[in-house]
Order: structure tokens, then C-alpha cells, then sequence
């Protein structure tokens, strides 16, 4: 047993659908989202971008060619022109293209309940279903690209928490909803406003001043990628001995669910959070 593999103190491990459950239904929208709630999933992570008329949205890419039936850069489009596109027909096409792949018949096809599971989802939107989810659901928002807009995003993410009243929790430990990033300026921006808000540092690499297990100031939960882990188990030991949360994406495959549990790590995000829950026992 390696050094990082040496027991832990049992806690609950946080499952996190990524991106809504976005294996079994099209990536941040309304569909997903309600699935996630509906697998039992503790928290939502999702993606925000601004539009050109400065409503927050939840897209991954920069721009909606692979989601959408549309295209263009989100920045470059109002809520209005997102509202007409379509965000769920990709889904079933992109599983159409790998059962031919194979060589087999398709015998599935996403089919939304109405036109709203599958619309562009605005954060707006996604906050008011979690607070009609009827228990306690999360959400991990990540802010996209935010150096950008030169701190718009944080403000425009702060404002709308503070209408759901989320924006100033008592305490780290009692807040629904954290912040994740690529960007340590972004997190510390939103820090700045709201400080007891928790922030997640997102790593797709570990650059050297932070191979100790330090994290940018004041950052309490770092956010490194499955190839991290997966590749530098130790990595997560000394995260933890520094006294951080550790949050880990994108957990998919059950071997690395495994090796994130014998880890302690305490939140696994997934693109399948049924599956993941089932392996947990839960
Ligand atoms: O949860 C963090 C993870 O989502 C970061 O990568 O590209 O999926 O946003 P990405
Ligand atoms: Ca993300």
C-alpha cells in the first residue's frame, strides 16, 4: 500500500453530476439536471458564460456549435437568439453515430418531456430548481473563460445568488452552492465580495509552486482532474494534510470511483451519478 493509500477517516463522499447527468441526458440542460435530482445526485455542477446582453447561461464550449443547432460564440449572442436553438437533438445523433460505429441498430433516443428540458438553461432558471428540489441539492458553478469579462461574470454571478439569498452563507460548511475555477483570479474576486462563499481551485496540471499541496490564497478546496489523481495518487495525501477539500473530475469509470474512495477525496464529479451512487451503496 502506498503512502497515499494509508487509511482515512470514513466521511460520506459528495456525489456530483457533471454537467447535469450528462451521459444519459444532453449536458446542462433542463433534462439533466432534473435526472441528476431524480438519481439522487447531492450536488449539480455546471458551466457559466455570459450572453451579449449579460444573462448568465449554463454552456460548456465557447461557442454552441456542438450543443445547439446554432452557432456562434455565446458572448457574441443575446438570450433571446440561445432561446430558439435546440440543445438536446445532438444527443441522440451522437449516439445514433456510435452504435453505427459499432456496427448496431440505435435503440435509443433522448426524448425531453417539453421544449423547456432541452432550451438553453439560464443559471437563473437552474437555481429555482434546486430550490424547488424539495431537499438539500448543492451546486458547484464553474465560471468559464471569466478573464474575459473582466470580473462581469463574479458580479453577475454574486447578484443573482443574492436574490436566491446565497450569496452570504453563516459559514463555509453550511453554503449550498461554491465556486469552481481554472482561475485563481476569478475565485479570488469572488472571495472578495463573498467571503465565506468556498471556492474549488480547478487543476488540470500541477504547477510547480503548488506541488506541496498549497492552494491559492484563501482557497479551501482544490479541484484536480482524474489523470491527476490517477497518476499522482500521493497528490491527494498531501492536499488533505494541508487541511483541504479535495473534489475530483470527471470520475466515469468504477475503478476510479474505487481509487477516489480509498483516497478520501470528498467529492466525486461524474458524468453518471445513477452509477456511481449504486457503486457507493447508496
Ligand atoms: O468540474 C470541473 C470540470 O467540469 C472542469 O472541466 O472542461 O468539464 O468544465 P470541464
Ligand atoms: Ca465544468
Amino acid at each position: 500500500m502506498t503512502h497515499a493509500r494509508q487509511q482515512h477517516t470514513r466521511h460520506p463522499v459528495q456525489v456530483v453530476a457533471h454537467r447535469g447527468a450528462s451521459e444519459e441526458a444532453p449536458e446542462h440542460t433542463l433534462a439533466a439536471y432534473k435526472k441528476a435530482i431524480e438519481d439522487g445526485a447531492d450536488a449539480l455542477e455546471c458551466d457559466v458564460r455570459l450572453t451579449a446582453d449579460g444573462h448568465l447561461v449554463c454552456v460548456h464550449d465557447r461557442r454552441v456549435n456542438r450543443t445547439s443547432n446554432g452557432r456562434g460564440a455565446v458572448s457574441a449572442l443575446e438570450l433571446s437568439d440561445l432561446a430558439g436553438l435546440d440543445f438536446g437533438s445532438w444527443k441522440t445523433r451522437e449516439a445514433r453515430e456510435a452504435w453505427h460505429a459499432r456496427d448496431e441498430e440505435p435503440d435509443w433516443e433522448f426524448r425531453p418531456e417539453d421544449r423547456e428540458e432541452t432550451s438553453v438553461l439560464t443559471l437563473e432558471r437552474l437555481l429555482e430548481l434546486v430550490a424547488d428540489a424539495g431537499r438539500r441539492v448543492e451546486l458547484a458553478v464553474e465560471t468559464k473563460h471569466p478573464t474575459r469579462w473582466a470580473g462581469q461574470v463574479e458580479e453577475r454571478l454574486l447578484l443573482l445568488l443574492k436574490r436566491f439569498g446565497l450569496d452570504a452563507p453563516a459559514s463555509a460548511a453550511e453554503s449550498p452552492v461554491r465556486i469552481m475555477s481554472f482561475s485563481a483570479r476569478s475565485l479570488h474576486r469572488v472571495r472578495a465580495a463573498s467571503p465565506l462563499l468556498p471556492t474549488v481551485y480547478l487543476m488540470q496540471f500541477v504547477s510547480p509552486r503548488l506541488r506541496d499541496g498549497r492552494l491559492p490564497a484563501g482557497v479551501r478546496i482544490a479541484g484536480p482532474s482524474m489523470r491527476i489523481v490517477r497518476n499522482h495518487p500521493s497528490y491527494v495525501e498531501r492536499l488533505k494534510r494541508a487541511g483541504h477539500q479535495v473534489h475530483v473530475w470527471t470520475v466515469n469509470e468504477p475503478e476510479d470511483v474505487a481509487l477516489c474512495v480509498e483516497l478520501g477525496v470528498d467529492a466525486i464529479i461524474t458524468n453518471r451519478p445513477r452509477a456511481v451512487l449504486r457503486q457507493l451503496g447508496r
